[in-house]
């Protein structure tokens, strides 16, 4: 099922749970939050104080996304404060079935995420046990930034291999997906969009989630 996972990282941090609801409004069904240390990536965002508030302002799943370099070091602190979903970056973990695995027995849904440079094929080994794969479509760090067109053939190359394999992962993009770009990444298997300034970017989340969905449910 097609998803939009609402990226926070562009809205208001002062009035979060103001914005969290018209992207709700809007039809958006995953808050999707970005978790960046300032050494995986050249930026600091938000962690687990913040979290802890959002998660007294949506029922929504929380898909945290980390692009931080001790990904183990944390994980049961997002558990504690409400996470659903933990994605971890393939680049960033040394034992990543151990991460994985850490995930899961907090209680939350593992997932795991590769850089536009990294090969879908590293991910063989995982597939098996993840809940979702995000395949991303800028270089971490900024919102804001351009669809790298290339990535595509990798969302097709998961969406390949998990027919083959017979798996049920859910395949999620992030990073420049916006009205122009969200029908190339579902016509290529993606199901869970996260999008952060093309739903809060032009003040008018309601309708812009509205009307990303609308889009991307009429690709196929
Ligand atoms: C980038 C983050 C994204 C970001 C996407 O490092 O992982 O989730 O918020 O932002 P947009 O939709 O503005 O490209
Ligand atoms: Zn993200």
């Amino acid at each position: 099922m097609t998803e939009l996972c609402f990226s926070i990282l562009a809205a208001d941090f002062a009035h979060l749970a103001d914005d969290v609801a018209k992207a709700t409004e809007g039809g958006g069904t995953v808050v999707h939050f970005d978790v960046m240390d300032g050494v995986f990536v050249p930026n600091i965002s938000i962690g687990p104080p913040v979290l802890k508030s959002l998660r007294k302002a949506t029922s929504l799943p929380i898909d945290c996304h980390l692009m931080i370099a001790n990904a183990d070091a944390y994980i049961p602190a997002f558990a504690d404060n409400g996470a659903n979903w933990v994605s971890v970056q393939w680049e960033a973990c040394r034992h990543l079935n151990r991460t994985l695995d850490l995930i899961q027995k907090h209680g939350m849904k593992a997932g795991v995420v590769i850089n536009p440079a990294t090969p879908v094929g590293f991910l063989d080994e995982v597939l098996d046990m993840v809940h979702h794969v995000l395949v991303m479509t800028v270089n971490p760090g900024f919102g804001g930034q351009a669809f790298i067109p290339g990535t595509l053939k990798k969302v097709e190359k998961l969406a390949a291999l998990r027919k083959e394999r017979g798996l049920d992962f859910r395949i999620q993009v992030d990073g420049g997906i916006d009205h122009e770009t969200v029908q190339s990444v579902v016509k290529a298997g993606a199901e869970l969009l996260v999008a952060g300034t093309s739903v809060f970017g032009r003040g008018t989340p309601v309708e812009d989630a509205k009307s990303l969905l609308e889009l991307a449910r009429t690709a196929r």
